[in-house]
This record gives structure tokens, sequence and C-alpha cells, in this order.
């Protein structure tokens, strides 16, 4: 089978890896790719939110199965433009996609699916966002609609912050993500991430993980996209997900079918748990950055079988093979992120790393200059482990990041703090 896997992070690295492992990939091409994926796989560069350019490349190229890693291109549907050209994909439709690009639509299938999320309001100019704000107090949360690379969400714990957060959101500084605000309830618990591969009708659950979204140990410093994660997640346990499975993400799937835009692809629900309820936070359309490089390293190569069988609708056939495993990505960024940060440190120390199917280093930003690896992005590398344990799994990245030689680089000493203290 020939496959084309759209994206060029950390994600699509860990999926280019586990898809190489199973022994029904012939070719793999990862468009636009990076440093990290060019020494597994064939990169091309392709404009990838382009839908003709992607089905004239993937014709060209006899592409059996498209995988598409980021949300961008599922918003701007390629998804769509690829299935009417014949072709297999992996990743919903432009509607199915509103799920993560608006947050005023998830919450209207929330209301419509009966599934548990925060109470809200949605506005579109600001002196009624205003008074809702003095009515309900403070914590509230204040959400730009639309896509707004992961920061458009402001948890005000004060009434004065969340006026603020209206100001910037009406003035423009979201563009046209800001257009519409929705105004949610502060929930309370602890936070996880749940993983399930939808094929239009069947759900399938393929991991729970924890991400640590802030930039500095001790979850000090600002908001980033997120520094390491590790599955499972200890707090969505059977019940949590069997109860997660019953109120939010079968009565969700079912809305989206009956609407007549069933989902197809991964469905990763953001949830609050608290005295094991879980809550819907917010629905993206896409595997998790880093989330991902932990599903794919326990899931192997099975996860190209699965997410085979959810391209083709077959996914009713399928199950998940379980170890008893765990794994934790530990992620090493460039100083100054998730702020303004130079480009082009180099790095070195990454020939020696382990290269097993229990420790990688995925690379989310890099490139190759000259015979020298180069920083490319905010978060760069993802040191990537699994054990028995978490313990074990934590001990095989930190040993690989101790190894790198990389001094403009940091990252957090305390992944998988929750669990291993
Ligand atoms: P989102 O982009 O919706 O995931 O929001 C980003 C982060 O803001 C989430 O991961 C939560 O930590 C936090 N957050 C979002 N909504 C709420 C809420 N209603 N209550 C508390 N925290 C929230
Ligand atoms: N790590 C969070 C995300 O991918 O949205």
């Amino acid at each position: 089978m020939n496959i084309l896997i759209l994206g060029g992070g950390g994600r699509e690295h860990a999926l280019a890896w586990a898809t190489l492992q199973n022994p029904k990939c012939d070719k793999l091409i990862v468009a636009p790719g990076n440093a990290g994926i060019a020494a597994i796989a064939e990169c091309a560069s392709l404009d990838i939110l382009n839908g003709s350019a992607v089905i004239g490349f993937a014709e060209e190229n006899a592409i059996d199965l498209i995988i598409i890693g980021p949300e961008a291109p599922l918003a701007a549907g390629v998804a769509d433009d690829l299935r009417a050209a014949g072709l297999i994909v992996f990743g919903p439709s432009r509607a199915a996609a509103q799920l993560e690009a608006s947050k005023a639509f998830t919450k209207a299938i929330c209301d419509a699916a009966g599934a548990p999320t925060a109470a809200y309001a949605r506005f579109g100019e600001a002196a009624p966002a205003r008074a809702y704000i003095a009515e309900k107090g403070a914590p509230i949360v204040v959400k730009a609609d639309g896509l707004a690379a992961g920061k458009g969400v402001i948890v005000a714990m004060t009434e004065a912050e969340a006026l603020e957060a209206i100001d910037d959101m009406f003035s423009g500084e979201f563009g046209e993500a800001g257009a519409e605000v929705v105004i949610e309830d502060f929930l309370t618990g602890e936070e996880a991430s749940f993983f399930v591969l939808c094929d239009g009708e069947t759900a399938l659950p393929i991991g729970t993980a924890q991400d640590h979204k802030r930039a500095f140990d001790n979850d000090e410093g600002p908001n980033t996209g997120g520094m390491g994660a590790y599955s499972p997640a200890p707090v969505l346990s059977d019940a949590v997900v069997q109860k997660t499975m019953q109120q939010i993400i079968h009565p969700t799937l079912a809305e989206m079918a009956r609407r007549g835009t069933p989902y197809q692809g991964i469905l990763y629900a953001g949830l609050m748990i608290e005295n094991g309820e879980p809550q819907l936070i917010e629905y993206n359309c896409r595997f998790g950055d880093p989330e991902c490089q932990v599903l794919m390293m326990r899931l192997g190569a099975q996860a190209l079988d699965l997410i085979q069988a959810t391209a083709e609708g077959r996914l009713a056939e399928m199950q998940v093979n379980w170890a008893e495993d765990h794994a934790i990505t530990v992620v090493m960024a460039t100083r100054g992120y998730p702020g303004d940060y130079p480009k082009g440190s180099e790095i070195r120390g990454l020939e020696a790393l382990p290269e097993t199917s229990f420790e990688m280093c995925f690379h989310a930003g890099t490139r190759q200059e000259r015979g020298s690896l180069l920083a490319n992005g905010g978060r760069v590398l993802n040191a990537t482990a699994r054990g028995a344990n978490l313990a074990e799994a934590r001990d095989r990245a930190y040993a690989m990041i101790d190894a790198i030689d990389w001094p403009e680089g940091f990252c957090r000493r305390d992944i998988g703090w929750r669990v291993l203290g």
C-alpha cells in the first residue's frame, strides 16, 4: 500500500514511524515532513491546504491512503476534495471538522446530544458579553469561536481579565476567529485527553493521555501547545471511559450522523473529570501533538490497520490489542518558546540515540542544512519512550534528553508528575 501523510510535526513523525512498522506499507510519502521524517520516509513539498494539488500528487504517486495530520487542511475541506476524487482518506469532512473549528458549533452539538459540558452563552457583540460576565462573575472562561492557534481561550480568574479578553476579541486581535465569542462556566477537576476512532458509525477508543500545557516545571509559566504527555491517564479509569462513551462520544456521533455530517477520523475529546464525572471541554478533529507520539509508541504497527479501517468504514471488525505498557514524551523546545525565539541553532548528539520500539526521538521542528541538524521551530524534539510502568518510560525518555547536545533548547523535568510524584 502507498501512503501519504499530510503534515510536518512531531505528530506526523510518530504517525510515519508507526506506519512504517506495518508490513502493509510499501511506500510512504510525508508532505511537507521535516528532517527527522526525511530519515525514514520520502518528503515532498506540497501545499497541503490545496485540495487539487494534493489530488494531483496522490494520483501521480498511486497513493492508496491519505492520512491528514493537522486541523488546518481538515477545516479547509481538503478531506472532502480528496474523497470526491475517489481517494481513501483518514480525516473528517469540513462540516464534521467544525467540532474543532467552531466552539459555538460544538456547544450546540452538546446541547442537542445532551452531552455534559460547561454552561455557556454565545455573543456576536461586546456589550451583551460584558453584561453576561458582570452577571456571572469570575472565574469564567472566554473563548474565541474559531481556530486561533491554541491562543483563543482565556481562563479568567477575575472579572477584569474576562472583560479585557472580550475587548481583545471584539477589537479583532484573533481575526475572524474572534468575531463570535463563547463564554462558559469555569470547570474544576482533572483534565485528560481521550482519543476515539470513528468511521461514521462505529466508535473505537484508542487511548487516553495527559498533556502538560505550561512551559515550565511545577506547571508554571505561559501556556504552550504541550510540553510533554503520557499514556494511559489514570484519571480516565475504565468506569470514566465507559461514562464518556455513553454520555459524550456516542451521543455526539449520533447527532453528527443525524445532521447528515457523520464524523470520520480521530475524535480527540478534551475532558474535565471531577468525582468520576466527565465533562467535555473541547473537541479536536485530529490527534493531539504531543499526545499522538505516546499513542503511536503504544499502538505500533496496528495503528495503520486501525487508521485504514477507519478510512474504509470497517471499524466494526477491528479491535485494539493492548499491552500493559506506559509511554511518555518529553518535548524539547527552543529557549523563548512560546514567546519569540530564534531559529537555526544547531542540535548535536541525535545519531547516538537509540531507535527501537521502546524509544524514539521524534522531530517536531527541524531541518538539515549542509550536514547539520538545525532547530526550525518552537517545539523541536519529542523524546518518546515506553516501558512496563511510567517510571521506566520516563527514565528512558530523560536518558535520551540528557544525551542531546543543544544548549539553545529546554524541556520540563517533571513530565508525568501527577502519576510519578
Ligand atoms: P481549549 O482550547 O478549549 O482546550 O482550552 C484550553 C485550555 O483552557 C483547556 O485545556 C483547559 O485547561 C482550559 N479550559 C477551557 N475551558 C475551560 C473551562 N470551562 N473550565 C476550566 N478550564 C477550561
Ligand atoms: N497538545 C494539545 C493539542 O494537540 O491540542
